[in-house]
């Protein structure tokens, strides 16, 4: 039995516990529900009770004994992170292509010649099973050091039946052996692969006839995601292979308009996806398309920074009404990176959101972005106990002091896993 949890005394508890249910748009993502002097008893891996001290302390000063109590004096304490959107369970890693394109080679030239998610495709197909747990499991032990307690993870290096098969398997293997609650999203359309190179529409219908159809018959994943760019899968490919996933049950989630403009934004409404990823060259049309439907804007702001890009507009699109999410990308190439907490800096500098709206989009918004708002994303009474304890006294300082992991302990389902 894990013993209770008592913490007491926070300077701020972020709680997120709003009101607004469903991905929170404009003055609704600022609004953080703080408890000053804040409390929260976690047992059975639930979070019990949420308050001010002197309110716990009333309700449970008998049972003191039974709990670790924590003191929070002088400490922020948030929902543990969520990031809705890695490519964690890939084989190897790529720094020479880092050293390329600080040469001047882009990311699509490289791709292009065969490197890019083809090389990681190649030294994923050739992991074995366990080398890939082993690989991805450093990095899911990173991302709960900065805090992350709840990930969405994509298959997309197999780009045959086999291999991506194989992705979501070690995603599911690692949601039992790991601490992290991982969901499991198909990308199949991560890449035409080279040996299909000409062959584009017999690709796509692989997909949709021989891949699809196992995923959703065993269960391995959750949404469907496609790389709708010039050069990769058209919108039309992009379109056809979200419709099929909805078949089955799959909620299409796209990489939209992330090298060039290409009206992902607007097909990203049109299919009703759940969320646009990327969007650095959204169309203002996109962008409204997005608002009017609730699609969610998963922005990926450390991937900007990385490809040296200018970073999507942020700012613009909450303003625009549009629900943002942001997110790692975590993967070998353009955003080798496990660390929300810079990406929720980032957000701030890069994208011009506020502090409190870049906790929603790390929190609250990202749950929703992967329908997890029903149990994670917010410290509220009956949800998963996923709490971290941050060394700041504010969610401002959060954000002004960055570039630094300030997390200094980390409970999931209330077991404390770091600190
Ligand atoms: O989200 N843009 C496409 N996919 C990934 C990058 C994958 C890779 O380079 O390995 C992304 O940035
Ligand atoms: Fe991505």
């Amino acid at each position: 039995m894990v013993k209770a949890v008592w913490i007491k005394h926070a300077a701020q508890l972020v709680t997120l516990a709003n009101k607004v249910t469903g991905p929170r748009i404009k003055e609704a993502m600022s609004d953080l529900a703080i408890i000053a002097n804040g409390s929260v008893w976690l047992e059975d891996g639930i979070i019990q009770a949420v308050g001010t001290t002197k309110e716990l302390e009333v309700e449970y000063a008998s049972r003191a004994t039974e709990a670790d109590i924590i003191d929070a004096t002088g400490h922020l304490v948030t929902p543990g992170l969520v990031d809705p959107h890695t490519h964690i369970a890939f084989g190897g890693s790529r720094e020479r292509e880092f050293e390329m394109r600080l040469e001047g080679v882009t990311y699509m030239d490289i791709m292009n010649a065969g490197g890019g998610i083809h090389a990681t495709t190649r030294m994923t197909r050739n992991a074995t099973e366990d080398e890939l747990v082993r690989q991805t499991t450093i990095r899911l032990d990173s991302f709960l050091a900065h805090g992350v307690t709840t990930i969405e993870g994509k298959s997309g290096y197999g780009l045959d039946l086999e291999t991506e098969l194989k992705q979501l398997r070690i995603m599911k293997r690692l949601q039992k052996e790991h601490p992290m609650d991982i969901v499991p999203t198909f990308m199949g359309a991560h890449a035409v692969p080279t040996e299909f190179k000409g062959r584009e529409e017999e690709y796509v219908n692989l997909i949709i006839y021989e891949m699809l159809p196992v995923v959703a018959k065993e269960k391995l994943a959750k949404f469907n995601d496609v790389f709708c760019e010039v050069g990769v899968f058209t919108p039309e490919q992009s379109e056809r292979i979200l419709e099929a996933g909805k078949l089955y049950g799959l909620i299409p989630k796209i990489h939209a308009d992330e090298i060039e403009p290409y009206q992902g934004a607007e097909l990203a409404a049109k299919v009703g996806a759940i969320s646009a990823e990327h969007l650095l060259k959204a169309s203002e049309e996109g962008v409204q398309a997005m608002a009017e439907k609730g699609v969610i804007a998963c922005l990926l702001p450390a991937t900007a920074l990385y490809l040296r890009e200018d970073a999507a507009k942020g700012r613009a699109m909450i303003d625009a009404g549009v629900p943002v999410a942001i997110s790692t990308d975590c993967n070998p190439g353009s955003s080798p990176t496990t660390s929300m907490p810079l990406v929720m800096n980032l957000a701030c500098i890069s994208m011009r959101l506020t502090p409190a709206e870049s906790l929603c989009a790390a929190t609250y918004n990202a749950a929703c972005a992967i329908q997890m708002e029903d149990k994670v994303g917010s410290l509220e009474v009956g949800k998963q106990a996923d709490v971290v304890l941050w060394n700041v006294q504010s969610y401002q300082q959060l954000q002004y002091l960055f570039g630094v992991n300030h997390v200094k302990t980390v409970w999931k389902k209330g077991m404390q896993v770091i600190g």
